[in-house]
C-alpha cells in the first residue's frame, strides 16, 4: 500500500491485520487468574497493565512500518502528529478492568480517521474472537467466521429498550452518571454495563442491545465501534451535536428521537 493512500478498505485491511496480531499477543501474554496492575491513570480505579502497553507498542510499530507518515493517538502512549492527514485512534485493550479480572469482554479497537471522518474501524473481542469492521460508506461487517454484513435491527418501543451504558473513572462524574441511570432505569427494559465501550457500540450495531448512552468517552473508546454502529444503520448523537466527551448516545433511527429526548430528560 502506498503510504499516501487513504482508501477506507485499505485502511481497514491494515487495521484487521494489526488488530488480529495484537489480540493474539494479548491472549498469549494474559496469565491465569488476575492480571496485575502496572499503574493507574486518571483516578485510582483507572488501571493500566503491562499487557495494555505491549499491545499498543505492537500496534504502533506495525502501523508506523506500513504507514510512516500517519499520526497516532493511543490510550497508553504519546500522541504522534503525522503528515499524511490520516490518524490512527487506538485502544490496545478496551475493557481493561474486565481483562484484569477475566470477565470475557475486552477488545482491541483500531480506527483510522481523517479530520472528523472515521474512515475505517476494527474491533476484536480478544476473549471470544468475535470481530467487527466497517468502512465509511461501505457498511459494517462481522469479520470472524464467515464474514457478513450487519444491520441494526428494528427496535422495540422506548419502554422495552435494552440500554448499554458505562461509567467513567472519576468518582464525581460517576456519581452524576449513577443519578442519571437511576432516572433512566424505570423507563426502559433494563440496562447493561458490559465494561468495554467499543463492544457496547458493536452490540448496538448488531442488536444484542437496543441503545447506548455514556458520558466521558475518549476518542479511542468511540472511534472504531462508533463507525461500526453508524455503518450498521444506528444513529449516534452527542448532547447538542456530534458525539463527544460530554455524551455519546445511540439507537436505531426509528426510536432515536424519542430515546435521545429521554436521555436528555434523565440528566445525562
Ligand atoms: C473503558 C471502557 C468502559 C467505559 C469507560 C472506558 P478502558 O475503557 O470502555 O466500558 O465505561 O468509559 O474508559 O479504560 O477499559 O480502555
Amino acid at each position: 500500500m502506498s503510504p499516501a493512500t487513504a482508501e477506507p478498505q485499505a485502511l481497514l485491511d491494515l487495521a484487521v491485520e494489526v488488530g488480529r496480531e495484537a489480540a493474539a499477543l494479548v491472549r498469549r501474554l494474559r496469565p491465569e487468574g488476575r492480571v496485575p496492575v502496572a499503574d493507574t491513570k486518571s483516578s485510582a480505579t483507572d488501571p493500566v497493565t503491562a499487557i495494555d502497553r505491549a499491545s499498543e507498542e505492537l500496534i504502533r510499530a506495525r502501523v508506523a512500518a506500513a504507514r510512516p507518515d500517519d499520526g497516532f493517538l493511543g490510550e497508553e502512549g504519546d500522541t504522534l502528529v503525522g503528515t499524511s492527514g490520516v490518524e490512527w485512534v487506538v485502544d490496545p485493550i478496551d475493557g481493561t478492568v474486565n481483562f484484569m479480572y477475566g470477565v470475557p469482554a475486552y477488545a482491541v479497537s483500531i480506527a483510522a480517521r481523517r479530520g472528523d471522518d472515521v474512515l475505517a474501524g476494527f474491533v476484536v473481542n480478544v476473549a471470544d474472537g468475535r470481530e467487527w469492521g466497517a468502512t465509511l460508506g461501505g457498511g459494517a461487517f462481522r469479520l470472524d467466521g464467515t464474514p457478513h454484513r450487519i444491520t441494526t435491527p428494528a427496535p422495540p418501543p422506548l419502554t422495552h429498550l435494552l440500554v448499554a451504558t458505562g461509567f467513567g473513572y472519576d468518582p464525581q462524574v460517576r456519581a452524576a452518571q449513577g443519578e442519571a441511570v437511576t432516572r433512566l432505569l424505570p423507563q426502559v427494559r433494563d440496562v447493561r454495563r458490559i465494561g468495554a465501550a467499543a463492544l457496547d457500540l458493536c452490540a448496538l450495531a448488531e442488536g444484542t442491545v437496543d441503545a447506548y448512552v455514556e458520558q466521558g468517552l475518549h476518542p479511542w473508546d468511540l472511534a472504531a465501534g462508533g463507525l461500526v454502529a453508524t455503518e450498521a444503520g444506528a444513529v449516534l448523537s452527542g448532547l447538542d451535536g456530534p458525539p463527544d466527551r460530554r455524551l455519546v448516545m445511540g439507537a436505531h433511527p426509528d426510536v432515536a428521537p424519542e430515546y435521545f429526548a429521554l436521555v436528555r430528560a434523565c440528566g445525562f
